[in-house]
């Protein structure tokens, strides 16, 4: 540490109005928070950093830290780099999500921080923190990662990933169109103001946004009847009958939603980008589906690097009106509450080969039925071409297959069917190590952790309910 603490204990304090720096440099020097300079004191137990620490090595400790921003003090944030700077912190990870609602209505922002600084400026370090952001405390310590309990806990699973979106990645088509990324954030503001339980946002799309639905549309809806599993083709065609499917107008969510629910009790939820893995898997334990509602860059209707409403509402939303399919979906979602992160990516790639690019038998041939080839004319082509490797869908091996991001698989799994993939699905998920099961409660759309006897007497008791329900139905017919 170099600052120059001398300077620091020569000036008077000045209250409030001194800068942060002299805070911290007179903190550093010994002085309490009372504001009363003094000598340093000696190097003992922790007085402000007790639970943060991560790990210490060599003289420096690694802090892992949790602190809110309100809305109206979003300078908080930056005096949090003059901190930084002040003590020669090294920034090793940090990220953000909406945190509470403060009183006038305003969304907080909640952080999560990872920093390395010197042993001996631990204590200020923290203390100076608090006196720029709101709440600052240790993360507690979890055994299972927090995952959502009820619906309404939705309104948590919203982390987003960036790098394909048009103001991150350079890459992607609308990346120097301002108008384009201007009409995307407005589309996902949309989004990221949603709230559990609200009517689903509709937007009023563009004649251009419009005429690139309907080229994507006729493009793919001309080669769906020879590729496209069956399930596919029946929802799509009951989409067109009841949902207002079809070339001339983009469908809204919220109508949508409403045919999902009926069928197969899925509803969506509006999401601003591409969500992270847990937090999209997390929500189809709930039957929820998140989805995008802006579209792709009219210059590339056949390719979009992020989910869009086109991948969304060809690829996904067909096959989440077939029962067997939002089961099996449903069964991802089951299996990733509460899941490590290592679970998390082996499930997510389990989603990646199934419902992104997974290929099933049908009738002696192979269809598709992934969402990733519903939604890209090149690659569908290409999946059911004979160039691909084809294996066969076995969870321990799908599990571990690199994929890829950028161009087309290298190889895809074809399924027996959507009943054998679920089977094989749920004895993969009993080897994900949890301290307890999860049981998904229809009637309250909740989640219930069976991790105490009572809690599982209680299940089993209305499953012999249920059981009693059908073997009277059975009997019925047997005596008929
Ligand atoms: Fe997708």
């Amino acid at each position: 540490m170099k600052t120059e603490s001398g300077a620091a204990q020569a000036a008077p304090f000045a209250g409030r109005k001194q800068s942060l720096i002299e805070d911290a440099r007179r903190e550093r020097s010994g002085g309490s928070g009372s504001g009363s300079p003094g000598p340093p004191g000696p190097p003992g137990p922790s007085r402000y950093a007790d639970g943060f620490v991560f790990e210490e090595k060599h003289g420096r400790v690694t802090l892992t830290v949790l602190f809110g921003l309100s809305n109206e003090k979003h300078a908080g944030f930056f005096k949090t780099g003059k901190i930084f700077e002040t003590f020669e912190a090294k920034l090793l990870h940090i990220e953000s999500r909406p945190g509470r609602k403060s009183k006038n209505g305003a969304t907080d922002l909640e952080f999560f921080m990872k920093c390395e600084v010197h042993s001996s400026d631990m204590d200020v370090f923290i203390n100076s923190l608090r006196r720029v952001v709101d709440d600052v405390r240790p993360v507690p310590e979890e055994k299972v990662p927090w995952f959502p309990r009820q619906l309404k806990d939705l309104d948590r699973c919203n982390m987003l990933i960036t790098k394909f979106d048009p103001d991150m990645d350079q890459d992607h088509p609308g990346y120097s169109d301002p108008e384009y990324r201007k009409r995307r954030a407005f589309i996902s503001e949309l989004a990221s103001t949603y709230k559990q339980g609200e009517p689903l946002p509709t937007v009023d799309y563009t004649a251009e946004e419009v005429a690139t639905w309907r080229e994507v549309y006729q493009q793919l809806r001309s080669i769906y009847p020879g590729l496209a599993c069956r399930q596919f083709l029946d929802g799509l065609q009951q989409l067109e009958k009841e949902s207002g499917y079809g070339e001339e107008r983009i469908p809204q969510l919220r109508e949508v939603s409403a045919f999902l629910k009926e069928r197969t009790g899925f509803q969506l939820r509006p999401v601003a980008g591409l969500l992270s893995a847990r937090d999209f898997l997390n929500s189809l334990a709930f039957r929820v589906f998140q989805c995008t509602q802006y579209i792709r860059h009219p210059s590339r209707p056949m390719h979009s690097p992020e989910p869009d409403c086109c991948h969304e509402l060809l690829g996904h939303i067909p096959m989440l009106a077939d029962t067997e399919f939002a089961q099996f979906s449903q069964e991802i979602g089951l299996a990733s509450l509460g899941a490590s992160d290592e679970d998390i990516e082996k499930l997510s790639t389990l989603y990646w080969f199934t419902v992104e690019f997974g290929l099933c038998k049908q009738n002696g041939a192979v269809k598709a039925y992934g969402a990733g080839l519903l939604s890209s004319y090149g690659e569908l082509v290409y999946a059911l071409s004979n160039e691909p490797e084809y294996k066969p869908f076995d969870p321990e091996e799908t599990a571990m297959q690199p994929y890829q991001d950028q161009t087309y698989q290298p190889v895809y799994f074809v399924s027996e069917s959507f009943e054998d993939a679920k089977t094989k699905l749920r004895r993969y998920s009993a080897t994900i190590k949890r301290p307890f099961a999860v049981r998904y409660d229809p009637f309250t759309c909740s989640v219930e952790v069976l991790d105490q006897p009572a809690k599982i007497r209680n299940s089993l008791s209305q499953m012999r309910e249920d059981l009693k329900t059908l073997h009277g139905a059975l009997e019925k017919f047997s005596s008929s």
